[in-house]
């Protein structure tokens, strides 16, 4: 069906609020304890026709978001009041193994699980989403996704934008039936409608002044080349500073046109609109495939995300004393290695999607990997076709992109981008690309997982553990 573009406001999630503060007797340190409920709810999305059936976190989607200062511990309560399995990853942080939402460790309806986090990591933008067994797809495009952001000191001394002027966006796509309910996450996909904080092409208002976005690519199967142009003059791109990726602050921002996200990436921006006053901006996604990039299906409406209209003044007049220094931090990088990296290759074997061969649902040849904890290594990540591309992530660590090649006739010729120089924790693997990655593998031992973050090719079955238990021979 045909949707009214731009003619709802776009939401902001409520942040959370915990439900107890005490402190965590083993060391002292504050811990937070917060209940999310797993609940179904309806919701009209096409004026006129039926209502759609979701299912997120605390009955809303995206679900509220968690908001911890660094330090400050959190254990949350993931109730599933649903009516079909869960298992919650906090996506980016070194959770240890029993809280990481390994996806046989599955929560049926009518119980819950408590999540413990320590939240130590440097300032970054989180998100928690659904990670069961062959249903990931399926939740996650329910609705089971959130933000979730460690805020920190040293990213707060920076005097960038915040407050108000930080904002969640999250990204999806989905598809409707033509009476206006949910079409299946089976058989997927790219899906026509695209959502940002859970409404499809929304419009917010903005004053003449800076931003901070935290865009999140949360879709079951969608990469965007995103760009901000004048709504009347859209081949005129308008620059702006990419402050973050995945794992934090870059070293110094990186000023782009054009920003490629794919799934479950992370990439926090700063777009000033001081010099917009009164104009409307739209922020828009690349035709044609993300411009070559990617493989996705364009439609109608799929090269246009939402709207901005820019107030001729700031609030009371107030001037932005926000800023965007051209130092953010120095970034963690892992010592350097020498070691021949470990090879693994995303492809499709016997019809299924599989990493070296291997299928996650094979509980013997999954384990591709042992890593002794507190060591690095490279992984060279291969993706020899040409039909698809693979966002792959890795659990627990962060990582350096070392390098990207070309491997053949229909590759993209990309090179690493400047705003993928920093720590992260997805790479998007295009077309025939392989890509080294160096990670210090630490702190925690444990059985982790990597995968393909197309949620379709994880589910069937693009997903391998790694072992950081290393016992002795
Ligand atoms: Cu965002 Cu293994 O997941
Ligand atoms: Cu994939």
């Amino acid at each position: 069906p045909q949707y009214p573009m731009f003619s709802v406001e776009m939401p902001i999630p409520p942040v959370k609020e915990p439900k107890l503060v005490t402190t965590n007797p083993a060391n002292g340190r504050e811990m937070r304890y917060y209940e999310i409920e797993i609940q179904g709810f309806s919701k009209q999305v096409y004026p006129g026709l039926s209502e759609a059936e979701f299912v997120g976190y605390d009955g809303i989607s995206p679900g509220p978001t968690i908001r911890v200062p660094r330090g400050v511990e959190s254990v949350v309560r993931f109730v599933n009041n649903a009516n079909q399995n869960n298992s919650v990853h906090l996506h980016g942080s070194f959770s240890r193994a029993a809280f990481d939402g390994w996806a046989e460790d599955m929560t049926q309806p009518g119980e819950y699980k408590d999540y413990y986090y320590p939240n130590r990591q440097s300032g970054r933008t989180l998100w928690y989403h659904d990670h069961a067994m062959h249903l990931t797809a399926e939740n996650a495009y329910k609705g089971q996704a959130g933000m979730y952001i460690i805020d920190d000191e040293a990213e707060h001394a920076l005097n960038l934008p915040e407050g108000d002027y930080d904002w969640p966006m999250i990204l999806a796509s989905k598809q409707f039936n033509a009476d206006g309910t949910l079409a299946p996450a089976t058989g997927l996909f790219f899906g026509d409608v695209i959502h940002v904080n859970g409404e499809p092409w929304p419009f917010a208002n903005v004053e003449p002044r800076k931003y901070r976005f935290r865009f999140l690519d949360a879709a079951v199967t969608r990469s965007f080349g995103l760009y901000f142009a004048n709504s009347e003059d859209l081949t005129t791109r308008i620059p702006f500073q990419v402050i973050a990726s995945d794992s934090g602050l870059l070293e110094h921002p990186v000023e782009t046109e054009l920003l490629y996200i794919s799934m479950a990436e992370r990439y926090d921006v700063v777009f000033d609109f001081s010099g917009l006053a009164g104009q409307t901006i739209d922020l828009r996604n690349l035709a044609g495939q993300v411009g070559g990039i990617g493989t996705d299906t364009d439609y109608d409406n799929s090269d246009k995300v939402m709207r901005f209209h820019v107030a001729e003044e700031t609030e009371n007049n107030e001037p932005d004393n926000s800023d965007v220094p051209e130092n953010l931090r120095s970034v963690p990088y892992p010592t350097p290695t020498d070691m021949e990296p470990k090879d693994f290759v995303f492809n499709r074997t016997n019809n299924v999607w599989t990493i070296n061969g291997a299928r996650f649902s094979d509980p013997v040849g999954r384990l591709l990997a042992n890593v002794s904890t507190g060591t690095v290594q490279r992984w060279r990540l291969i993706n020899t076709g040409a039909g698809w591309t693979h966002p792959i992530h890795i659990h627990l660590v962060d990582f350096r992109i070392i390098s990207r090649t070309n491997t053949g006739a229909q590759g993209t010729g990309r090179d690493i981008m400047p705003y993928e120089t920093g720590l992260k924790d997805v790479v998007w693997l295009g077309r025939q690309e392989t890509v080294v990655v160096e990670a210090h593998y630490a702190p925690f031992p444990g059985l982790y997982m990597f995968h393909c973050h197309n949620l379709i090719h994880e589910d069937t079955d693009m997903m391998a553990a790694f072992n950081t238990t290393v016992l002795p021979d």
